[in-house]
């Protein structure tokens, strides 16, 4: 039997970041030719970008309730949201052919952060999860990284071969900021006692940047499972990632072994 790969499609990739819900379509159509292509079981996490962070910023969801704030429109705004956002990356997936089914994680899931509660659900065919406004016993509600579904997922579901973040923009974990990178300036193995200058667009982005990535694969990367971090932009990168082939990135290792 086809083993599992949990794979995130990063919100930077599947929108346009800075313009308020905008899908990029080229690119989920193209991340949905390649899920099309492989025989390997998938699980699909997929991040917010413009659709998630903007307005979770503007009225400080990550916080949960903050007395003063008139929060309770944008925490139904977001969760629509982000139900519109998954609906396109559900329609392009069906359309190649997939059998996709999409899991709302404000409807099963519990609390933020890695050890957020709530059964993972689970598909026979293509499983979707995303990034979401989550309900949270002690603060109210808050935003569940699609990060921390990366390692949950990962670690928790049967048969997981390996785990591919795919972001926009960048081959993989930097040495210094995108804006300033040269080719040499890839690292192609990451562990944790690494220091990187990674770009965290604190401006727009309320869960953590490429440093949650990092320390979220490097948790799945300790208990044996391979990570890697590509570049989704470039669907042959994003098949033979899948498939476990050697493809140009940044394998993640936990630094433990
Ligand atoms: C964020 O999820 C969810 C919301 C802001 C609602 P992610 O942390 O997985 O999103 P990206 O990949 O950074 O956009």
């Amino acid at each position: 039997m086809a083993g599992t790969v949990v794979i995130k499609w990063g919100g930077g990739l599947i929108t346009h970041k800075d313009q308020l819900c905008t899908v990029n379509l080229e690119i989920i159509r193209s991340l949905a030719e390649v899920c099309s292509k492989t025989s390997k079981k998938l699980v699909i996490v997929h991040g917010a970008g413009s659709f998630g962070h903007l307005k979770a910023k503007k009225y400080r969801l990550a916080e949960g309730r903050i007395s003063g704030i008139d929060q309770d429109s944008a925490v139904i705004d977001v969760r629509n949201d982000m139900l519109e956002l998954n609906s396109v990356v559900v329609k392009e997936l069906r359309s190649f052919g997939l059998d996709v089914q999409s899991y709302s994680p404000h409807q099963w899931a519990n609390g933020t952060g890695a050890d957020f509660t709530g059964e993972l659900p689970l598909h026979h065919g293509v499983t979707v999860v995303y990034g979401d406004v989550v309900d949270d016993d002690t603060k109210e509600f808050g935003i569940l990284s699609g990060d921390d579904l990366m390692l949950r997922y990962s670690i928790e579901i049967p048969n997981v071969e390996r785990a591919v973040f795919a972001i926009g923009g960048v081959d993989g974990i930097l040495r210094v900021p995108p804006s300033k990178a040269g080719p040499d300036d890839l690292i192609e193995v990451w562990t944790p006692n690494m220091e990187f200058e990674g770009e965290h667009a604190a401006d727009i982005d309320v869960t953590g940047g490429i440093g949650l990535k990092a320390t979220r694969g490097a948790m799945i990367a300790a208990t044996g499972i391979e990570v890697v971090l590509i570049n989704g932009e470039i669907p042959e990168r994003v098949l033979d990632a899948i498939e476990g082939k050697s493809v140009i990135g940044t394998r993640i290792e936990s630094g433990n072994c």
